[in-house]
């Protein structure tokens, strides 16, 4: 029997670890992975709908692949993730040939539903309850989250890997979609993050990067005891193998002094906050429902500063929200600028149905207007990041190799010496010539030139001591 499964993935981290979840589930199953949707028995499509662009992009990705199932219609297609909990039957109907669509909640069925599909069962199709459909604990259920099976060979590289410590989110942005497609906010307990995380460890993984909507609001509680983010973070510092400590995404208001001072004394976590604020007026963050002011989100930045005074901090904004004038716009060009963020990435508004935003606001920004104010931000946020990253030159920083750079690889560069990349612990990327020996290790880069989002350097030996540059300033970024 032909098992060969071709995925294609989309949208955010979670999507990545989703698809490598499945990959490994579908192996256990007898499938192998193939390199395009030609040589592939089975497609599956992990989608996107935070933004109707992502959405657009999939259609047309089912479009080209109608062709492919006509020529062979024993293929089966199957579309997974966001966009299949939010649209269900109707990608059915724009799309009649495709044989599954399965939500986020029901990714442990697809082996069982791919059987079903291959001995004559018919379309299959697996979603979550709506998050209005009954009782909070019925809803909740719905939404199971599927993380035993990992697949290193999925891994964006070997030595680093996803974990996902919650599911779902609770704030309801007027904007966001997902509370809808994710369903309930949900922390899944320590013991099975701690097991999976040994796991990661022995598989010879050095960063974890912690992965939840809102993973600064995580919280389970259990036996009249309550676990936070903190506390998940001091227990995971203690396992061998695992040097790096990451978490995304944060929410501003639930960066609490105890996080901070416990990303401060445990070595292993690093200090690089991704932390949205959106928006930098305070008429917009209203409509858009965040649940603060610029001022909490100033009041937050100041605590970073005090308490991890080299701490990189990223950001995610929104332009041409609802209602938003030049003067709101002005406003969030300000908030740019006094933070300094390492990066920040840039999104023009999306109606998405079924959210507030689309049933009580009104896009009213015309598209010109949108696109202006991404490129105004974009260029402001640039020439930060160009002047920042200078400011690295002649430093030495501690870089965890991840392997050959795009650049050498696309060159298909064979020699012993090839660029390699990698990242700080402030999340800044890295490229210098090395070999391939090298992924996996953690090496003193001094940096000896930098562009926006790029800084070069050459490994420190004894021969390259920062006495070289006149500059001696010691590792850590
Ligand atoms: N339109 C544009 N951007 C959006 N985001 C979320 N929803 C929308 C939308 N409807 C952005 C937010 C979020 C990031 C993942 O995507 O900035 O932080
Ligand atoms: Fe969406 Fe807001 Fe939840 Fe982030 S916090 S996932 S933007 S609803």
């Amino acid at each position: 029997m032909n098992k060969r499964l071709y995925i294609e993935t989309v949208g955010c981290q979670m999507n990545v670890l989703d698809s490598e979840m499945v990959v490994a589930d579908l192996r256990r199953h007898g499938y192998e992975l193939v390199e395009n949707p030609s040589q592939a028995d089975t497609v599956l499509l992990n989608t996107c709908s935070v933004r109707e662009h992502a959405e657009e992009k999939i259609y047309s990705q089912l479009g080209r692949l109608r062709i492919d199932k006509h020529k062979h219609p024993e293929k089966t297609i199957g579309v997974m993730g966001c966009m299949a909990q939010k649209d269900q039957k109707i990608i059915f109907e724009r799309a009649p040939y495709v044989d599954l669509v399965v939500g986020p909640g029901q990714l442990q069925q697809i082996p069982e539903l791919l059987e079903k599909i291959r001995s004559g069962g018919g379309r299959q199709m697996a979603v979550s309850l709506d998050r209005k459909a009954g009782a909070q604990e019925v809803i909740r259920r719905s939404h199971e989250t599927f993380d035993p099976l990992r697949d290193p060979t999925m891994r964006p590289t070997p030595f680093q890997a996803y974990l996902r410590i919650q599911i779902g989110c609770d704030k309801f942005c007027t904007y966001c979609v997902v509370p809808n497609t994710r369903g309930p906010e949900q922390g899944r307990p320590p013991e099975q993050i701690l097991s999976e995380a040994r796991v990661l460890a022995e598989q010879g993984c050095k960063e974890i990067i912690l992965l939840g909507q809102t993973v600064n609001s995580y919280r389970y509680a259990a036996d009249g005891q309550t676990t936070r983010l903190a506390g998940l973070l001091r227990q995971l510092h203690e396992i061998d193998g695992i040097e790096r400590l990451k978490f995304v995404t944060n929410y501003p208001k639930d960066m609490s002094e105890d996080l901070l001072t416990t990303v401060r004394d445990l070595p292993k976590c690093s200090p690089y906050l991704h932390v949205p604020a959106q928006s930098g007026s305070d008429d917009v963050l209203k409509r858009m429902k965040r649940g603060y002011t610029v001022a909490d989100y100033m009041e937050m930045m100041e605590r970073i500063e005090r308490i991890l005074p080299e701490a990189a901090v990223s950001s995610d904004f929104i332009v041409g929200f609802c209602g938003e004038t030049d003067e709101d716009f002005q406003k969030t060009v300000d908030l740019v600028r006094r933070c300094r963020f390492k990066n920040s990435f840039i999104f023009k508004y999306s109606v998405r149905p079924g959210t507030k935003a689309s049933e009580r606001l009104e896009d009213d920004v015309p598209e010109e207007v949108k696109s202006a104010r991404n490129n105004e931000l974009l260029a402001i946020q640039n020439a930060i990041c160009e002047e920042d990253n200078a400011a690295f030159i002649g430093r030495t920083v501690e870089v965890l190799v991840e392997g050959p750079s795009k650049k050498s690889v696309k060159r298909g560069d064979d020699g012993p010496l090839v660029q390699m990349t990698g990242r700080t612990p402030c999340d800044r990327i890295v490229v210098f010539d090395g070999n391939r020996r090298q992924a996996g290790h953690l090496l003193p880069v001094v940096i000896h030139d930098a562009s926006a989002h790029t800084l070069a350097g050459v490994v420190r030996t004894q021969h390259t001591g920062p006495e070289v540059f006149g500059i001696g300033v010691p590792a850590g970024a």
